[in-house]
């Protein structure tokens, strides 16, 4: 209502709710005599022999629109709604929403400072702490990582010992605070069909998976020239890239040699979004107190 840019709407919806209530204030009033002597037909007939008594409406019935009526007069003094008036209780929707924040605020305030406080495996130590951990992973971070953090396609596996970023209670706090962009870039283009299958072949050797072996040892030589730079020699992974270990058995997209040849060939780009000036310090503190403990077991004792 306060955002009309000129009063004529404003006084045009006051006219039109005034006029309304006039309307039925004289619609009752000219129907509000009672029952004298016998009543007459209306006179019109309908489906063939349908006729009705001109009586006079019951009283309840009546007094359900007075009721009505006094309500909307009551209401629109006390409420907002009456063109612009703020109604003589000031109250607002915003204003409401406010103060329950400011409540909220207030009540949560002392225990989130508290536990900030500490270092984040005592705070993944604390029941109560890993129960607000919860409900605000619930929140927020369960449409990608599930429920019960256990990931999906893409979506990595937060309950596990695998980390792509790293698994220090600082680092988990550092993800959830800032993000983090993962690029694994394509080779369909640097290697060529028979390169990528080579490549594929000796990714699959290095977790024990089945194999050609001419094959992989042609893609371990390719291995060094193109992809040790981020997965490391050992192809057990870069932490500060984000690029996964790729000799064990957890895998971000899946181990099968359709997959690897995709991830290989097209390239990946992941992005895990950043919650710090979303969510404030203290929450993030809570989450990653959180996510560490699902992950370290004996802290949650
Ligand atoms: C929009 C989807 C999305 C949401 C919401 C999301 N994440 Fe993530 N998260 C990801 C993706 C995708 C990755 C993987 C990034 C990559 O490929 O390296 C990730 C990675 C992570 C990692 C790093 C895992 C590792 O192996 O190092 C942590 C920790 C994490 N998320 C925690 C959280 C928490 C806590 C929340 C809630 C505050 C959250 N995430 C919300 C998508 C999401
Ligand atoms: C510029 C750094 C970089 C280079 C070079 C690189 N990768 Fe990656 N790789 C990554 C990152 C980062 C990811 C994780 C992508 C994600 O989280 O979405 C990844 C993911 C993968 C995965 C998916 C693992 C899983 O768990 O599903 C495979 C397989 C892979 N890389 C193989 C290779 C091979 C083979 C090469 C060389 C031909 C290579 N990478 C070169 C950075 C790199």
């Amino acid at each position: 209502m306060a955002d009309f840019i000129s009063g004529f709407w404003n006084a045009y919806v006051m006219g039109l709710v005034g006029l309304s209530l006039l309307f039925c204030l004289f619609v009752l009033m000219s129907n509000n005599k009672r029952e004298t002597g016998p009543v007459e037909l209306h006179g019109h007939v309908w489906d063939e022999n349908l006729a009705e008594y001109n009586n006079p409406l019951p009283r309840w019935w009546l007094y359900l629109f007075w009721i009505t009526l006094i309500f909307a007069v009551v209401y629109l003094s006390m409420y907002p709604g009456f063109g612009n008036t703020k109604g003589v209780l000031g109250w607002s929707a915003v204003g409401q929403y406010e103060t329950e924040m400011r409540q909220a605020e207030q009540r949560y305030a002392p225990i989130f400072a508290k536990f900030q406080g500490m270092e984040i495996p005592a705070v993944a130590a604390d029941e109560e702490a890993r129960g607000a951990g919860k409900r605000l992973f619930v929140t927020y971070c369960a449409q990608c990582h599930g429920a019960d953090a256990r990931g999906a396609k893409g979506f990595p596996n937060l309950s596990d010992k695998v980390w792509n970023w790293g698994g220090e209670p600082e680092t988990i706090k550092t993800t959830i605070t800032g993000g983090r962009q993962a690029m694994m870039p394509p080779f369909g283009p640097v290697l060529g069909p028979d390169g990528v299958k080579d490549v594929v072949n000796y990714v699959r050797s290095l977790s024990g998976l089945a194999h050609d072996s001419l094959r992989a040892q042609r893609g371990a030589e390719l291995f060094q020239q193109n992809c040790v730079a981020c997965h490391g020699p050992e192809a057990k992974g870069t932490q500060a890239m984000g690029a996964p270990n790729l000799t064990d058995s957890d895998w971000l997209y899946g181990s099968s040699e359709a997959t690897i040849t995709e991830t290989v060939q097209l390239g990946r780009t992941n992005r895990m979004p950043g919650f710090g000036e979303f969510l404030g310090e203290a929450k993030v503190h809570l989450l990653a107190s959180y996510v560490y403990s699902l992950s370290n077991q004996a802290v949650a004792k």
